[in-house]
């Protein structure tokens, strides 16, 4: 694990986006995993900049999300494919066909997840794996307990992620309790995995997932195991380090 600690959640986003322009740089047609959540949307704004700086181009990129809220149409503004709509595909030059987000709405969400196991391999699985870093140490919606093998499948939110997630709802508008996310067996299969952590809320995360015992009960600790991740975090991250 390679943990680099950076001034401010600016740096990071830099740090992070220079790193998936590399990849891409690496390999035009590279299959990215991204994040949603409000960390990784620096990053979003870095790479929207250079796309339109002419530095670089998701032309022949393909990417799937982790995870989406089951229940929640693509088009509802809270679903995760609004979310990545709005701050990232709309702006920059990829082909929609080529961005991936599991399907809130299947009639057989089961079977969806499935499917969207199926689709990652059938592209040559992914290159680099973006992550933010729940409170609780999850990873993607792989709340704390979920099995270090999981693969994609429903998962229940936590009390504890529905209340951090709350803010992007109206008090009056359904939150979903439900979610399909790439299991924790799906992301530890990423050739790269860049994971991102920024201000002091994530301090005590932060510390179980790099210097806590590999467990269940702080998904993210299982990064440990992974021959190539980079933990890109900033001091205020750090500082139960
Ligand atoms: C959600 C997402 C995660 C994300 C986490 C942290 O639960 N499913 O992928 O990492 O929130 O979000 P934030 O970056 O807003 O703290």
């Amino acid at each position: 694990m390679k943990v680099i600690i950076l001034p401010d959640a600016q740096a990071v986003a830099e740090y992070a986006a220079t790193q998936i322009q590399q990849q891409i740089a690496r390999r035009a047609d590279s299959v990215l995993g991204l994040a949603t959540g409000s960390t990784p949307l620096h990053t979003y704004a870095q790479l929207i900049e250079r796309v339109r700086r002419g530095k670089l181009s998701f032309r022949a990129v393909r990417t799937f999300n982790l995870d989406e809220y089951l229940g929640l149409a693509a088009d509802h503004p809270q679903s995760y494919r609004s979310f990545m709509d709005q701050h990232l595909f709309s702006h920059i030059d990829i082909n929609r066909e080529n961005t991936y987000v599991p399907d809130g709405m299947a009639t057989d969400p089961q079977q969806a997840c499935a499917d969207y196991e199926l689709a990652i391999r059938a592209a040559g699985g992914i290159d680099l794996q973006l992550l933010g870093l729940g409170r609780n140490g999850h990873i993607g919606f792989n709340e704390p307990s979920s099995s270090l093998g999981s693969r994609t499948r429903i998962k229940t939110l936590t009390s504890a992620t529905i209340a951090d997630n709350a803010r992007f709802f109206h008090a009056d508008e359904f939150q979903p309790h439900l979610s399909i996310t790439m299991g924790i067996g799906t992301i530890l299969e990423a050739r790269q995995i860049t994971l991102l952590a920024t201000g002091e809320s994530k301090a005590p995360a932060v510390q179980a997932m790099i210097e806590g015992a590999i467990s269940a009960a702080c998904p993210a600790s299982i990064l440990q195991m992974h021959p190539n991740v980079t933990v890109v975090i900033d001091e205020a991250a750090a500082q139960q380090l």
